[in-house]
């Protein structure tokens, strides 16, 4: 199998584990990216079954509407039962790095809110250890030569994203080479430098299920 048909499979397994346990009133919590949207289109199939959605991104949001799967702002949801999502990397206690796509503010709200976080990537997204994949962080725009110093002194080469804005209307910094043998202190540190809107790491709150998609096919971890 190609990398989109192990998305399409992971997409496929996170709709068979949440389509039984959905009702007339549920809000479903929708990532980000090309796995998230093969959940999407696999998702519209089920659309009488459940409410609605919260998009955490305008990208989203827009393909859920061409679905007619309403969108709901966030804090008009109350409950959010599922938040299903794609990843940029896993290690092995799910935790997570995030905002390939730029969105990772929007996500990371979503994941806090919901009760169960269902990541669903390919097994090319498996790591022992986070950052290879540049760590995405989102900074207010005065603060980004400020906040790129700071990361700097933590040990990271921090490269602007040029050309990008985010949907807050933000930029991102991607940091190469930082060592993230401690994701949630990495995490938290990023959280304290001023400027920081968010970053890409999901320690703090990991996924609570990762489907992964592999040659054998879809496991289901824990
Ligand atoms: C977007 C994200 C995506 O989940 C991540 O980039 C994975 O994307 P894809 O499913 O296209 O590989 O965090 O901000």
């Amino acid at each position: 199998m190609n990398q989109d048909e192990l998305k399409q499979a992971v997409a496929k397994a996170a709709v068979e584990y949440i389509a039984p346990r959905l009702n007339r009133d549920s809000i479903v919590g929708v990532g980000t990216g090309s796995t998230a949207n093969f959940f999407i289109d696999l998702l519209a199939e089920h659309k009488a079954e459940f409410d609605g959605a919260v998009a955490s991104s305008e990208a989203t949001a827009e393909r859920l509407k061409g679905h007619g799967i309403p969108v709901y702002d966030l804090n008009s949801a109350n409950t959010l039962e599922f938040y299903v999502d794609g990843a940029d990397e896993t290690n092995e206690r799910l935790e997570l790095i995030k905002g390939g796509g730029g969105a990772l503010t929007r996500e990371k709200i979503v994941a806090a809110v919901a009760k169960t976080f269902i990541c669903i990537a390919d097994e090319s997204k498996q790591v022992g250890v986070l950052g290879d994949f540049p760590l995405p962080v989102e900074v207010i725009p005065m603060a980004r030569s400020y906040v790129a110093r700071q990361i700097v002194k933590l040990g990271g080469d921090p490269v602007y994203r040029e050309g990008f804005t985010t949907d807050n209307g933000n930029v991102i910094l991607d940091i190469h080479n930082l060592d993230i043998t401690r994701p949630i202190h990495v995490e938290e540190q990023l959280n304290n430098i001023v400027g920081v809107v968010t970053n890409g790491l999901f320690a703090r709150r990991p996924a609570d299920l990762l489907l992964l998609g592999t040659a054998e096919g879809v496991k289901s971890i824990p």
